[in-house]
């Protein structure tokens, strides 16, 4: 399979990376490193980065940003991020990335526990988790040519959570082995217009 990994160098996916480049062709794209350079706030950016790699199998989405803090301190400019990054940067991963998948491919998208169970200061990064679960269980029943959709819902992984503990009092961390495992569910099983969640 070509696969392409957006965010391929981050926490989780270059953990993802690693587990498919051996048997497969993996194209990592990210914002400031990998072999395509995108912006997936910005959907001429994504379209420019699925051109040059394309046609491929299957695309991964592990990146995307909200802003975290208290509610009273967030702007409405501060919620923008979020869904211009997190949420309409992975909607337009579908929107323009099933034109560059062949028959039978998959896109998998990133969200995590927050959506289900959100701590302090994730009244954003919750909200726009939440969207894409619904926005995938809605984009299944219309997308064409056998492709398929799925989201990974992760809770806080191992490889990030002395930096994040602090904000998650009780979560038990979700080994690297079970993160990645939801991403090759996704990418080889036939589920479609899952929420695949690991939390723990
Ligand atoms: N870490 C966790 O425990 C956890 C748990 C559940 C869900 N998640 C979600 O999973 C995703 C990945 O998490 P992570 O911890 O692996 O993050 P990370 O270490 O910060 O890596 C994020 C990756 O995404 C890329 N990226 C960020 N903004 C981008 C943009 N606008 N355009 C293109 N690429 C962009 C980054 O590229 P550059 O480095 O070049 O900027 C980097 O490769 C995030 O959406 C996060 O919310 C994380």
């Amino acid at each position: 399979m070509k696969i392409f990994i957006i965010g391929g160098h981050g926490t989780i996916g270059r953990k993802v990376a690693a587990h498919f480049q051996p048997h497969h062709e993996v194209v990592i794209g990210g914002r400031t490193q990998g072999d395509v350079l995108l912006d997936m706030t910005d959907s001429a950016s994504i379209e420019q980065a699925l051109a040059s790699v394309g046609p491929l199998d299957a695309i991964l989405c592990i990146a995307g940003e909200a802003k975290w803090d208290d509610f009273d301190q967030l702007s409405e400019e501060d919620f923008y991020l979020g869904l211009r990054s997190k949420l309409m940067g992975q909607v337009n991963v579908v929107r323009l990335g099933r034109k560059y998948l062949n028959s039978g491919g998959s896109i998998t998208l990133s969200t995590g526990i927050l959506a289900d169970d959100p701590v302090l200061k994730t009244t954003s990064a919750a909200m726009v988790n939440g969207a894409l679960h619904s926005f995938v269980k809605a984009v299944d029943l219309e997308v064409e040519n056998g492709i398929r959709v799925n989201v990974v819902s992760l809770g806080l992984v191992e490889d990030a959570y002395e930096k994040y503990r602090d904000y998650f009092p009780g979560h038990n961390p979700v080994p690297m082995a079970k993160a990645v495992n939801a991403y090759v569910r996704s990418v080889e099983g036939k589920g479609r217009g899952h929420v695949i969640r690991q939390y723990e």
